[in-house]
């Protein structure tokens, strides 16, 4: 047998401020299917993660929640180990960019850069928020597009007319998270001197590295000349501090990347069979495939390997590239319910079902992936129901009656078995280049087989007939090692059927060379249900969850106060009169307050708005744990906000509440004499 390959292997490291969705799950399932597959063949693959903690956007979350970053990214890091668990997403090791071994492999790299002289000083000119003071990215300045008049854009682009330009054209700009008037401000920042590798960068991006349609859209950028890139921000950042460069800090996507190599290293400090250096070394022999999304190609393409290349390490072997994942052909939307967290999907479904549907949608290209709900029923029931897991439940029953769950070691038809063995090497080869779709369809073509030849051979009948029961014995043996066949090649997809499989089968852990030998003569063990349909109504309440997810985050928050202080809101762009005087804002009575069956966080109140009565479910449950206090009780009601359909009825209109959500939601209520229906003026 050829020595095992050593492998690494990596998914793009999710930012420490937000909850894992399908989008994500995408990448991290292919990643994932990949490694497990590396794995099955028997080579030496370890697949790292981390999340990537720094950055202002999760200073200031943690700012409004209250708490220090550090409890932040605890928390989330909780949160999402729990939600790659759930979806047997396999680390081998799931770290923090806020780490030492991050700490000390950034600084080590950057002194190595600037030392070779790839790094470079200049003062830049930037907003500055002079209430907040600090330096404010594109992101958080906000103002009229100079192009088209709208307000509320962003400080680099226009979403109304799509315009790009610099925040300093932006009419009338305010900061995000003050509100003040931003000024201009000069400040030395650090920038790494990519043209160095520009040469090198040519041939890495040619070398087979990346997938043609990756390597052409670089050799773009690089044709157009490449720019300096600014690593430094300053103080206040969540980050690591430049060396002896006080008050400034390693930009986000400096210590991003080197948080896979960190990953690594924490890894190999509880593993003896690991060596950092074997891994990451300028000769390493190693291979090393980075999993990312199309949106960040530049930063692994460019930036990342010519970092490796100054500070004296390896390059990656590939970078594999996706789409984006659509849902029912579009992008996915909060208010249709189709942006849907994995929490949420895992409060429903079985986390195979949609690796499988992933699997089979899965190519080699950088193409956006659709998860189309009702054709993701219907694959899933069909294939892993219908065709698969079929065929161990119509076989299995007559073993154990008619022989005491022995398979016989005989072979009624070798030429089947050997279509089996013969499509093998096939289906390795498309899941090791991630034709993951072909994969999927040559297994399943290999699953219709024994079925029709199961069909035909009709087991059920045969068994009535006097005499036949040797030949129903090696049918259903047959049956039995086809479907081992199928199991073993749809491990890397579905590792949890895969060991129900294993303990109905009565085998240790399946490996790709179990292949090679049939089961014979062997006892098995009881027959379960390896995999049940999809009930589509399962689909509709993940979708309306989702909706309702929205629907308690739209609640209030004006005024977070996790620590009992009252910390800054950013305000909201300024409106004109007429926009406000829009808003249908009404007194309305609570008459009724109740729990919703079925869902956590909403309670429905029947409301009195003066003329009529209203219907309203309103995500302030976690506040309101007796709601029968509310009943009896005024509050702000927008009347004319249009009517959600929901899972659990309409809702019509929205209260109005602050806080930042948890038990520190207040519904807002008027001075005493107020009455229903008197408009808020
Ligand atoms: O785009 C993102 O979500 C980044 N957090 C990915 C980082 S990948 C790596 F470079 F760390
Ligand atoms: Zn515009």
């Amino acid at each position: 047998m050829s020595e095992a390959r050593k492998i690494l292997v990596t998914s793009a490291l999710p930012y420490a401020n937000g909850s894992i969705h399908l989008g994500h799950m995408l990448e991290y399932v292919q990643t994932d299917i990949w490694v497990r597959f590396q794995k099955l063949r028997g080579n030496r693959c370890i697949y790292v993660c981390a999340d990537d903690a720094h950055g202002s956007a999760i200073m200031l979350r943690a700012e409004k929640e209250g708490i220090t970053p550090e409890q932040l990214i605890d928390n989330v890091k909780a949160e999402h180990s729990a939600d790659f668990a759930a979806f047997l997403v396999d680390f081998d090791n799931f770290h923090s960019t806020h780490s030492d071994e991050n700490r000390e492999l950034a600084e080590l790299i950057y002194t190595r850069l600037r030392d070779a002289g790839h790094i470079a000083t200049r003062s830049v000119t930037q907003y500055f928020d002079p209430e907040k003071g600090m330096f404010l990215a594109d992101r958080f300045i906000k103002g009229t597009c100079p192009k088209c008049a709208a307000e509320d854009q962003y400080g680099d682009n226009c979403e109304k007319c799509g315009a790009t330009y610099e925040p300093t054209e932006l009419k009338n700009p305010k900061s995000a998270i003050s509100g003040a008037t931003p000024v201009l401000k000069d400040s030395k920042h650090f920038f790494f001197k990519l043209p160095d590798f520009e040469a090198m960068l040519k041939q890495w991006t040619r070398s087979g590295a990346l997938q043609d349609a990756v390597a052409n859209k670089i050799a773009e950028w690089l044709d157009s000349g490449l720019q300096e890139w600014d690593i430094s921000r300053d103080a206040p950042y969540f980050g690591f501090e430049i060396p002896g460069e006080p008050g400034k800090y390693f930009y986000v996507w400096l210590d991003a990347p080197i948080g896979y190599m960190a990953s690594f290293k924490n890894l190999c400090a509880r593993r003896e069979d690991l060596s950092f250096d074997t891994v990451w070394g300028k000769d390493s022999t190693a291979e090393l495939y980075h999993f990312i999304g199309k949106d960040i190609v530049n930063f692994h393409t460019l930036f990342w390997p010519a970092m490796l290349e100054g500070s004296g390490f390896r390059k990656p072997t590939a970078v594999n590239v996706h789409g984006y994942l659509t849902v029912n052909g579009q992008k996915m939307s909060k208010s249709r319910g189709t942006f849907i967290k994995a929490r949420t999907y895992l409060d429903h479904l079985n986390p195979e079902y949609l690796r499988y549907y992933y699997a089979s949608k899965l190519g080699r290209g950088v193409d956006d992936l659709d998860l189309n709900l009702d054709d993701f029923v219907q694959k899933v029931n069909s294939d892993l129901v219908g065709k698969v897991v079929n065929i161990a439940s119509r076989c299995a029953g007559f073993i154990h009656k008619g022989n005491g769950g022995l398979l016989v070691d005989t072979n009624p038809e070798p030429e089947l078995w050997a279509a089996f063995q013969a499509a093998a090497p096939s289906v390795a080869e498309a899941y090791e280049t991630r034709d993951f779709s072909r994969a999927m369809r040559e297994i399943m073509a290999l699953a219709d087989r024994a079925n029709a030849w199961i069909a035909d051979k009709a087991p059920w009948a045969l068994n009535k007939v006097e005499g036949k029961q040797d030949e129903v014995q090696a049918i259903c043996a047959l049956g039995v090692n086809l479907f081992r066949q199928l199991v073993i090649m749809l491990k890397p997809v579905l590792p949890k059927l895969a060991e129900a499989a294993e303990a109905f089968l009565n085998v240790p852990a399946l490996r790709w060379a179990d292949l090679a030998t049939p089961l014979g003569n062997h006892r098995l063990n009881a027959f379960t249900p390896l995999m049940t349909r999809i009930e589509p109504a399962k689909i509709d309440a993940m979708t309306e969850a989702s909706k309702e997810d929205l629907a308690a985050q739209s609640t209030g928050a004006a005024a977070p106060a996790g620590n009992g202080e009252l910390t800054k809101e950013p305000l909201a762009a300024e409106i004109n009169f007429d926009a406000f005087a829009a808003v249908d804002l009404r007194i309305a009575l609570i008459e009724k307050a109740e729990f919703v069956e079925g869902a956590d966080k909403l309670l429905r109140l029947s409301l009195d708005i003066g003329d009529a009565k209203r219907n309203v479910f309103s995500g302030i449950k976690s506040a309101y744990p007796d709601p029968s206090k509310l009943e009896g009780r005024l509050t702000l009601y927008v009347a004319n906000l249009a009517p959600r359909k929901m899972k659990f009825g309409i809702s019509e209109g929205m209260v109005l509440a602050a806080g930042p959500g948890g038990e520190e939601i207040f519904l807002l209520s008027p001075d005493q004499g107020a009455r229903p229906g008197q408009r808020v003026k």
